[in-house]
């Protein structure tokens, strides 16, 4: 039969399941707005019920000249003002020590896609967490690659539990108990597997504020994992794609970058790709901006990763939003106190709805992953077709989440936080009828 399309290329619908089950929740809710509950947005909600949108950042980008709006980028790159501030905004703790270069990209997306489309041969493993994003599996497969999982949620009990249950309204405990099950025993040996196995690494990485459990590894652990990939890399190219699309949400931001120390004596066969993203940091979902900044030992290298991707850019997007650069640079040189205090409020929320969520899950019994900070709390169901009788009755009673591999993301960062008090009491009746209680 005649293929219009290449050879790999899949044709079924895609079905994503953050998008998909957005959708799904907004028919609902045209027919039954007061009962349903949407918890699957990836972008913060306010008091108001209503998506965030920082006044610092909207202020100043409606006052940018429409024609400034209508320009391209002045170069393919990205704006050299705004590479700049890029690298100085993670750069906050002046300890990045190595070469560099930095690309604009369409969002964090297109920072990961860089390093994924262009650092992994087709057929070979790609190494990305068991629990994770779900684009990272859209993109090893849209590559031609091999998905390979690793888990870095350790413990007695595995990741199988209710980790704040034990001190909920003691949060500094409640995050110390969720941090000891943190672990990269197994990251290492994956790693290590696929390098005898293929000669070359590429590992998706996101930290700090993993997505969806909230997870960071910290200074101590990055230094242990950034030792074992300097030694690794002795076989081969090893390329870390560090997505910080979270990086600003960490409960303490000004030092949430404290572990690119550990980027400090890269050995010559290791590259860090840090994917950066405006999305969340400024409210900016749909206007797409994020970076790629290139680190390694060498300048040279940093240069062709760089010369490499932005052929990739020019053929597949083109330039990025040039305002957006020009509000990002504005922003960060007169106007950061004033982000940095609307930011808090939002992280602020996100403590006060994460603790109204875990509480009420203890009280009734409903199991979540490890909670560490984030946007998000996830329900733990191993059983793939538990999890779909699960969301089938959620969908009864007109609950939205999104289903990932091992579980049911709830989307914290647009409840309020009643919802998140009343929600789990619901969310584990219909888990309980979909077990067939
Ligand atoms: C883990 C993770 N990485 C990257 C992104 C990229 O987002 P964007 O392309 O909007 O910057 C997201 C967005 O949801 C995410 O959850």
């Amino acid at each position: 039969m005649k293929s219009f399309l290449i050879e790999g290329r899949q044709s079924a619908a895609y079905n994503d399941s953050a998008f998909g089950a957005m959708d799904a929740c907004r028919r609902d809710m045209i027919e039954f707005p007061d009962l349903t509950v949407n918890a699957t947005a990836g972008t913060f909600w306010g008091a108001d019920g209503r998506i965030a949108a920082y006044k610092t950042v909207y202020d100043l980008y409606d006052s940018i000249d429409p024609k400034r709006k209508a320009a391209y980028a002045t170069d393919l790159l990205g704006n050299k003002d705004y590479r700049d501030a890029v690298f100085s905004w993670l750069n906050r703790l002046g300890n990045i020590r190595t070469a560099h270069s930095v690309i604009a990209s369409p969002g964090g997306t297109g920072a990961v896609a860089f390093g994924v489309f262009n650092c992994v041969e087709k057929g070979d493993e790609l190494l990305i967490p068991d629990i994770g994003w779900i684009n990272y599996r859209v993109m090893v497969e849209e590559c031609g690659a091999v998905p390979a999982y690793y888990s870095f949620l350790e413990g007695a009990e595995g990741a199988a539990c209710n980790v704040s249950a034990a001190d909920a309204e003691r949060r500094g405990s409640a995050d110390a108990a969720a941090q000891s099950r943190l672990g990269i025993a197994d990251l290492k040996a994956q790693s290590r597997r696929i390098m005898e196995k293929q000669g070359r690494l590429t590992v998706v990485i996101n930290d700090p504020c993993q997505n969806p459990t909230g997870a960071s590894f910290g200074p101590e652990l990055w230094a242990d994992l950034m030792e074992f990939y300097n030694e690794l890399s002795a076989q081969g190219p090893v390329v870390i794609i560090n997505d910080v699309a979270y990086l600003d949400y960490s409960e303490d931001p000004e030092n949430a970058t404290r572990y690119f120390d550990a980027f400090g004596g890269l050995s010559e066969n290791v590259a860090v790709l840090l994917a950066f993203s405006c999305s969340k940091l400024l409210t900016v979902y749909g206007l797409r901006l994020g970076a790629c900044v290139i680190l390694t030992q060498k300048q040279e290298d940093a240069d062709s990763l760089q010369a490499a991707f932005v052929r990739y850019a020019r053929s597949n997007w083109g330039t990025v939003n040039n305002s957006l650069m020009q509000c990002f640079v504005e922003i960060v040189r007169d106007h950061k106190d004033a982000l940095l205090a609307e930011k808090q409020q939002a992280i602020d929320a996100l403590s006060e709805r994460s603790l109204a969520f875990i509480e009420a899950s203890r009280a009734c019994g409903l199991e979540l992953y490890p909670y560490f900070g984030g946007f998000f709390v996830t329900v733990r169901v191993s059983d793939p077709g538990l999890l779909q009788r699960f969301d089938a009755e959620l969908k009864k009673d007109h609950i939205y989440g999104v289903k990932y591999p091992g579980g049911m993301r709830f989307a914290i960062c647009a409840l309020q936080p009643a919802t998140c008090a009343s929600l789990p009491a619901r969310v584990k009746a219909a888990l309980e009828r979909a077990e067939g209680k």
